[in-house]
């Protein structure tokens, strides 16, 4: 990319943050994970520039800074959320690393952005940790918030219960799905009901909960 394409992906950025806000969306995320663009300048795995957007650190993650300055720009005090790869999970003395998300993660935080999404890999093929086992990236979480992030943690998370004990045990703020939702599109009224919840629901499907069910959640619901 040249200059002028650089500047104009951070005035792109900054133009569908605008929309976004006109729209009506709640939340952002600014996606700097799985091999995206903003990744892709942050590792020297893929980053071989010799500018100011290419080096060290700091000029790998110029772009990423620039990027949230003009969103938070845009965006206000609205919530922002960053989803990064914490750990590139691939050997290589160029990939990036746990120390380098860390880094990050501070400049977040004082930048305002009210979470970290803690994801891994994605970069170059084979690189990133995959799996089915329980919540296969919760370390990363648990090592963002020890920096002082407030994080979201993805992967294997497919039931109530163990979504519920992750945040009381304080190893993220947010619990994310993907694969279990396509599995169980229903899930987030199952963990309610679990979890003895109010069941989050358009009022049209009331209807569908059974006697004893709908009498309960619906009268929670209407306080
Ligand atoms: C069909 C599919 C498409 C996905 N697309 C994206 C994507 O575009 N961006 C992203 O950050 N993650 C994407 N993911 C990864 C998920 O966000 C999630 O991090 C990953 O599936 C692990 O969580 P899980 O075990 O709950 O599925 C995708 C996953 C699946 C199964």
């Amino acid at each position: 990319m040249t200059l002028t394409e650089i500047d104009a992906v951070v005035d792109d950025f900054g133009a569908a943050t605008r929309r976004a806000r006109e729209a009506g969306f709640d939340v952002i995320e600014i996606h700097a994970a799985h091999g995206y663009l903003l990744h892709s300048f942050m590792s020297a795995l893929s980053n071989t520039r010799d500018d100011q957007y290419g080096g060290d650190y700091e000029a790998r993650t110029r772009l990423l800074r620039e990027v949230i300055t003009r969103v938070r720009e845009e965006w206000g005090e609205r919530p922002l959320f960053v989803r990064i790869s914490v750990v590139e999970a691939f050997e290589s003395p160029d990939s990036w690393t746990l120390a380098d998300s860390e880094r990050i993660a501070g400049w977040l935080i004082d930048q305002g952005v009210d979470l970290i999404d803690c994801s891994t890999g994605g970069l170059v093929p084979g690189a990133g940790i995959f799996g089915d086992t329980p919540a296969y990236q919760l370390e990363y979480s648990e090592a963002l918030r020890r920096v002082g992030a407030t994080t979201a943690v993805v992967g294997g998370i497919t039931e109530p219960a163990q979504a519920e004990e992750i945040l009381r045990d304080g190893k993220a703020d947010l619990v994310l799905l993907g694969r279990e939702l396509l599995r169980n599109p229903g899930w987030v009224g199952r963990a309610a009901a679990e979890l003895g919840v109010p069941r989050p629901a358009p009022p049209q499907y009331f209807r569908a909960y059974r006697p004893g069910e709908s009498t309960a959640l619906l009268t929670e619901r209407t306080h």
